[in-house]
Protein backbone atom coordinates (compact mmCIF):
# COMPACT_ATOMS: atom_id res chain seq x y z
CA UNK A 1 0.00 0.00 0.00
CA UNK A 2 1.64 3.40 -1.31
CA UNK A 3 0.86 7.02 0.75
CA UNK A 4 -0.98 9.11 -2.04
CA UNK A 5 -1.54 12.98 -2.16
CA UNK A 6 -4.55 14.68 -3.70
CA UNK A 7 -4.19 18.59 -3.96
CA UNK A 8 -8.01 18.74 -4.10
CA UNK A 9 -11.30 17.34 -4.24
CA UNK A 10 -12.07 16.14 -7.37
CA UNK A 11 -15.36 14.83 -8.89
CA UNK A 12 -16.47 11.65 -9.39
CA UNK A 13 -16.45 8.08 -7.47
CA UNK A 14 -13.20 7.23 -9.00
CA UNK A 15 -10.86 8.07 -5.92
CA UNK A 16 -12.88 5.24 -4.13
CA UNK A 17 -10.65 3.02 -6.65
CA UNK A 18 -7.29 4.71 -5.43
CA UNK A 19 -8.87 4.76 -1.46
CA UNK A 20 -9.40 0.97 -1.98
CA UNK A 21 -5.77 -0.26 -2.96
CA UNK A 22 -3.77 2.87 -1.42
CA UNK A 23 -3.49 5.54 1.81
CA UNK A 24 -5.23 8.48 0.22
CA UNK A 25 -5.31 12.05 1.52
CA UNK A 26 -7.08 14.65 0.01
CA UNK A 27 -6.07 18.60 0.71
CA UNK A 28 -9.38 19.77 1.47
CA UNK A 29 -8.97 23.86 0.76
CA UNK A 30 -10.82 25.41 -1.46
CA UNK A 31 -7.27 27.09 -2.95
CA UNK A 32 -4.11 25.03 -3.91
CA UNK A 33 -1.77 24.07 -1.13
CA UNK A 34 0.82 26.61 -0.91
CA UNK A 35 4.23 25.32 -2.37
CA UNK A 36 5.85 24.79 1.11
CA UNK A 37 2.88 23.05 2.21
CA UNK A 38 2.47 20.69 -0.78
CA UNK A 39 6.35 20.33 -0.21
CA UNK A 40 5.70 19.18 3.45
CA UNK A 41 2.63 16.77 2.73
CA UNK A 42 5.12 15.01 0.00
CA UNK A 43 7.85 13.90 2.14
CA UNK A 44 6.60 10.61 2.58
CA UNK A 45 4.41 10.14 -0.40
CA UNK A 46 4.92 7.41 -3.64
CA UNK A 47 2.14 8.86 -5.50
CA UNK A 48 0.69 12.63 -6.84
CA UNK A 49 -2.48 13.60 -8.32
CA UNK A 50 -2.03 17.24 -8.69
CA UNK A 51 -4.00 19.66 -10.73
CA UNK A 52 -2.11 22.68 -12.94
CA UNK A 53 -2.24 25.01 -10.05
CA UNK A 54 0.56 22.87 -8.48
CA UNK A 55 4.30 23.67 -10.26
CA UNK A 56 6.06 20.65 -9.94
CA UNK A 57 9.43 21.65 -10.28
CA UNK A 58 12.89 20.56 -8.87
CA UNK A 59 11.95 22.02 -5.34
CA UNK A 60 8.65 20.25 -5.45
CA UNK A 61 10.52 17.22 -6.58
CA UNK A 62 13.46 17.24 -3.71
CA UNK A 63 11.13 17.42 -1.30
CA UNK A 64 9.30 13.95 -2.34
CA UNK A 65 12.40 11.71 -2.00
CA UNK A 66 9.72 8.78 -2.35
CA UNK A 67 7.50 9.95 -4.98
CA UNK A 68 7.20 7.95 -8.21
CA UNK A 69 3.97 8.33 -9.49
CA UNK A 70 2.38 11.85 -11.14
CA UNK A 71 -1.03 11.91 -12.16
CA UNK A 72 -1.84 15.29 -13.51
CA UNK A 73 -5.56 16.62 -13.57
CA UNK A 74 -5.17 18.31 -17.15
CA UNK A 75 -4.19 17.06 -20.66
CA UNK A 76 -1.56 19.66 -20.69
CA UNK A 77 1.46 19.22 -18.97
CA UNK A 78 3.26 22.84 -18.74
CA UNK A 79 3.08 22.76 -14.93
CA UNK A 80 5.47 19.91 -14.46
CA UNK A 81 8.84 19.65 -15.31
CA UNK A 82 8.88 16.61 -17.55
CA UNK A 83 12.88 16.40 -18.04
CA UNK A 84 13.60 15.99 -14.54
CA UNK A 85 10.34 13.67 -13.44
CA UNK A 86 12.16 11.16 -16.17
CA UNK A 87 15.70 12.20 -15.17
CA UNK A 88 14.41 10.94 -11.66
CA UNK A 89 12.58 8.13 -13.24
CA UNK A 90 8.64 9.29 -11.93
CA UNK A 91 5.99 8.83 -14.02
CA UNK A 92 3.83 11.53 -15.00
CA UNK A 93 0.09 10.93 -16.55
CA UNK A 94 -2.59 12.89 -18.26
CA UNK A 95 -5.95 12.59 -18.90
CA UNK A 96 -6.57 13.07 -22.53
CA UNK A 97 -9.49 12.98 -25.09
CA UNK A 98 -12.20 13.10 -22.01
CA UNK A 99 -12.31 16.82 -22.16
CA UNK A 100 -11.76 17.26 -26.07
CA UNK A 101 -15.58 17.84 -26.50
CA UNK A 102 -15.83 19.74 -24.00
CA UNK A 103 -13.08 22.09 -24.81
CA UNK A 104 -13.86 22.45 -27.93
CA UNK A 105 -17.78 23.36 -27.46
CA UNK A 106 -16.41 26.32 -24.81
CA UNK A 107 -14.10 27.30 -27.94
CA UNK A 108 -17.14 27.70 -30.16
CA UNK A 109 -19.44 29.15 -27.45
CA UNK A 110 -16.98 32.04 -26.71
CA UNK A 111 -16.59 32.37 -30.85
CA UNK A 112 -20.04 32.64 -30.99
CA UNK A 113 -20.37 35.29 -27.64
CA UNK A 114 -18.14 37.55 -28.95
CA UNK A 115 -19.38 37.45 -32.58
CA UNK A 116 -22.39 38.45 -31.15
CA UNK A 117 -21.35 40.46 -28.46
CA UNK A 118 -23.60 38.46 -25.89
CA UNK A 119 -21.99 39.98 -22.89
CA UNK A 120 -22.65 43.53 -24.27
CA UNK A 121 -25.77 42.65 -24.57
CA UNK A 122 -26.86 40.87 -21.55
CA UNK A 123 -25.34 43.32 -19.55
CA UNK A 124 -27.44 46.06 -21.15
CA UNK A 125 -30.54 44.04 -21.21
CA UNK A 126 -30.29 43.87 -17.25
CA UNK A 127 -29.15 47.34 -17.09
CA UNK A 128 -32.47 48.30 -18.67
CA UNK A 129 -30.82 49.86 -21.65
CA UNK A 130 -33.35 47.64 -23.63
CA UNK A 131 -36.17 50.17 -24.57
CA UNK A 132 -37.56 48.75 -27.72
CA UNK A 133 -36.22 46.74 -30.99
CA UNK A 134 -33.47 48.53 -32.08
CA UNK A 135 -32.62 48.04 -35.97
CA UNK A 136 -28.86 49.38 -35.21
CA UNK A 137 -28.25 47.95 -31.96
CA UNK A 138 -26.09 45.01 -30.32
CA UNK A 139 -24.98 44.06 -34.19
CA UNK A 140 -22.22 41.42 -34.16
CA UNK A 141 -20.29 39.15 -36.74
CA UNK A 142 -21.61 36.82 -39.18
CA UNK A 143 -20.38 33.62 -38.21
CA UNK A 144 -22.08 31.43 -40.89
CA UNK A 145 -19.77 31.08 -43.67
CA UNK A 146 -16.90 33.23 -41.63
CA UNK A 147 -13.15 32.05 -41.96
CA UNK A 148 -11.65 30.05 -39.48
CA UNK A 149 -7.87 29.80 -38.51
CA UNK A 150 -7.45 27.36 -35.85
CA UNK A 151 -3.92 27.17 -34.56
CA UNK A 152 -3.10 24.06 -33.52
CA UNK A 153 -4.49 20.96 -34.95
CA UNK A 154 -4.50 18.27 -32.21
CA UNK A 155 -7.17 16.53 -31.04
CA UNK A 156 -9.03 19.68 -29.49
CA UNK A 157 -8.41 21.59 -32.94
CA UNK A 158 -9.58 19.23 -35.38
CA UNK A 159 -12.85 18.83 -32.80
CA UNK A 160 -13.27 22.93 -33.24
CA UNK A 161 -13.33 22.33 -37.13
CA UNK A 162 -16.32 19.63 -37.00
CA UNK A 163 -18.19 22.20 -35.19
CA UNK A 164 -16.93 25.27 -37.60
CA UNK A 165 -18.06 23.01 -40.30
CA UNK A 166 -21.65 22.48 -38.93
CA UNK A 167 -21.73 26.93 -39.57
CA UNK A 168 -20.27 26.43 -43.11
CA UNK A 169 -17.20 28.01 -42.19
CA UNK A 170 -14.23 27.87 -44.19
CA UNK A 171 -11.40 25.88 -41.94
CA UNK A 172 -7.35 26.39 -42.33
CA UNK A 173 -4.90 25.54 -39.48
CA UNK A 174 -1.36 25.63 -39.19
CA UNK A 175 -1.45 22.10 -40.17
CA UNK A 176 -1.65 23.22 -43.58
CA UNK A 177 -1.11 27.24 -43.37
CA UNK A 178 1.25 29.35 -42.55
CA UNK A 179 0.54 30.91 -39.26
CA UNK A 180 1.29 34.27 -40.74
CA UNK A 181 -1.23 33.95 -43.08
CA UNK A 182 -3.48 31.98 -41.27
CA UNK A 183 -3.74 35.16 -39.17
CA UNK A 184 -3.76 37.58 -42.14
CA UNK A 185 -6.77 35.68 -44.30
CA UNK A 186 -9.34 34.88 -40.52
CA UNK A 187 -12.01 36.30 -39.37
CA UNK A 188 -11.96 33.80 -36.37
CA UNK A 189 -8.65 32.69 -35.19
CA UNK A 190 -9.14 29.94 -32.40
CA UNK A 191 -6.06 28.34 -30.61
CA UNK A 192 -4.85 24.49 -29.29
CA UNK A 193 -1.23 24.67 -28.84
CA UNK A 194 0.01 23.11 -25.60
CA UNK A 195 1.72 25.89 -24.07
CA UNK A 196 5.72 25.43 -24.64
CA UNK A 197 9.09 27.63 -24.69
CA UNK A 198 8.12 27.74 -29.05
CA UNK A 199 4.54 28.74 -27.80
CA UNK A 200 5.36 31.27 -25.31
CA UNK A 201 3.86 34.77 -26.21
CA UNK A 202 3.03 32.75 -30.10
CA UNK A 203 0.22 35.58 -30.25
CA UNK A 204 2.37 38.81 -29.62
CA UNK A 205 2.14 42.15 -31.07
CA UNK A 206 3.03 41.68 -34.47
CA UNK A 207 1.20 38.52 -34.59
CA UNK A 208 -2.00 41.07 -33.64
CA UNK A 209 -0.99 43.61 -35.97
CA UNK A 210 -1.24 40.64 -38.73
CA UNK A 211 -5.06 40.25 -38.11
CA UNK A 212 -7.98 41.75 -39.52
CA UNK A 213 -9.26 44.56 -37.68
CA UNK A 214 -13.04 42.37 -37.43
CA UNK A 215 -11.31 39.58 -36.50
CA UNK A 216 -12.38 37.92 -33.19
CA UNK A 217 -9.28 35.76 -30.94
CA UNK A 218 -10.07 33.00 -29.21
CA UNK A 219 -8.44 31.11 -26.49
CA UNK A 220 -8.62 28.10 -25.01
CA UNK A 221 -5.12 26.78 -24.51
CA UNK A 222 -2.82 28.36 -21.90
CA UNK A 223 -3.20 32.05 -21.38
CA UNK A 224 0.91 32.77 -22.12
CA UNK A 225 0.22 31.76 -25.81
CA UNK A 226 -0.62 35.08 -26.14
CA UNK A 227 1.36 37.98 -24.61
CA UNK A 228 -1.65 39.90 -22.97
CA UNK A 229 -0.24 42.87 -22.95
CA UNK A 230 0.00 43.03 -26.41
CA UNK A 231 -3.77 41.54 -26.41
CA UNK A 232 -5.42 44.66 -24.42
CA UNK A 233 -3.29 47.22 -26.66
CA UNK A 234 -4.77 45.48 -29.61
CA UNK A 235 -8.22 45.71 -28.05
CA UNK A 236 -8.34 49.27 -27.27
CA UNK A 237 -7.06 50.38 -30.65
CA UNK A 238 -8.74 48.62 -32.25
CA UNK A 239 -6.40 46.53 -34.08
CA UNK A 240 -8.37 43.45 -33.79
CA UNK A 241 -12.60 43.32 -33.27
CA UNK A 242 -12.53 41.32 -29.84
CA UNK A 243 -11.05 38.43 -28.20
CA UNK A 244 -12.88 35.36 -26.01
CA UNK A 245 -10.58 33.78 -23.21
CA UNK A 246 -10.83 31.00 -20.85
CA UNK A 247 -6.69 31.64 -19.79
CA UNK A 248 -4.75 34.25 -18.85
CA UNK A 249 -1.77 34.66 -18.03
CA UNK A 250 -1.30 34.68 -14.56
CA UNK A 251 -4.47 32.64 -13.48
CA UNK A 252 -6.46 34.27 -12.40
CA UNK A 253 -5.45 38.05 -13.01
CA UNK A 254 -5.11 39.61 -9.86
CA UNK A 255 -7.61 42.57 -8.57
CA UNK A 256 -7.35 45.83 -10.59
CA UNK A 257 -5.88 43.93 -13.69
CA UNK A 258 -6.43 45.70 -16.89
CA UNK A 259 -7.80 42.62 -18.55
CA UNK A 260 -10.81 43.35 -16.69
CA UNK A 261 -11.70 46.88 -18.13
CA UNK A 262 -10.22 45.98 -21.72
CA UNK A 263 -13.26 46.50 -24.35
CA UNK A 264 -14.39 43.81 -26.39
CA UNK A 265 -12.97 40.80 -24.26
CA UNK A 266 -14.36 38.05 -22.51
CA UNK A 267 -12.70 36.44 -20.01
CA UNK A 268 -13.93 33.24 -18.46
CA UNK A 269 -12.32 30.95 -15.88
CA UNK A 270 -10.27 28.28 -17.53
CA UNK A 271 -13.74 26.11 -17.76
CA UNK A 272 -12.73 23.83 -20.59
CA UNK A 273 -13.31 20.38 -19.33
CA UNK A 274 -15.62 21.90 -16.91
CA UNK A 275 -18.66 19.49 -17.23
CA UNK A 276 -19.53 17.41 -15.20
CA UNK A 277 -19.15 14.30 -17.38
CA UNK A 278 -15.62 15.71 -18.20
CA UNK A 279 -14.25 15.79 -14.80
CA UNK A 280 -15.48 12.70 -13.43
CA UNK A 281 -13.69 11.16 -16.75
CA UNK A 282 -10.58 12.96 -15.78
CA UNK A 283 -10.92 11.88 -12.24
CA UNK A 284 -10.96 8.14 -13.83
CA UNK A 285 -8.12 8.65 -15.92
CA UNK A 286 -5.83 10.01 -13.25
CA UNK A 287 -7.07 7.34 -10.73
CA UNK A 288 -5.62 4.62 -13.49
CA UNK A 289 -2.64 6.44 -14.15
CA UNK A 290 -1.79 6.23 -10.61
CA UNK A 291 -3.03 2.83 -10.08
CA UNK A 292 -0.98 1.70 -12.41
CA UNK A 293 2.80 4.09 -11.89
CA UNK A 294 2.59 2.99 -8.57
CA UNK A 295 2.40 -0.63 -9.34
CA UNK A 296 5.22 -0.26 -11.79
CA UNK A 297 3.07 -1.02 -15.18
CA UNK A 298 3.09 1.41 -17.98
CA UNK A 299 0.43 4.19 -17.19
CA UNK A 300 -2.35 4.03 -20.22
CA UNK A 301 -2.06 7.81 -20.52
CA UNK A 302 1.13 8.92 -20.14
CA UNK A 303 2.34 12.52 -20.37
CA UNK A 304 3.90 13.05 -23.71
C1 LIG B 1 -6.16 20.78 -19.37
O1 LIG B 1 -6.58 19.64 -19.21
O2 LIG B 1 -4.99 21.00 -19.70
C2 LIG B 1 -7.15 21.90 -19.18
O3 LIG B 1 -6.62 23.14 -19.31
C3 LIG B 1 -7.91 21.74 -17.88
O4 LIG B 1 -8.82 20.72 -18.07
Amino acid sequence: MARVFVTRAVPGDALERLRSAHEVRVWDGALPPEPAVLREALAEVEGLLCLLTERVDAALLDSAPRLRAIANYAVGTDNIDLELTAARGIGVGVTPDVLTEATADLAFALLLAAARRLPQAAADARGGAWRTWEPARWLGAEVDGGALGIVGFGRIGRAVARRAHGFRMTVRSTADTDLDELLACSDYVSLHVPLTPRTRHLIDAAALKRMRPTAVLVNTSRGAVIDQRALIDALRSGEIAAAAIDVTDPEPPPPGDPIYETPNLLVVPHIGSATRAARARMTELAVENLLAGLEGRPMPHPAG
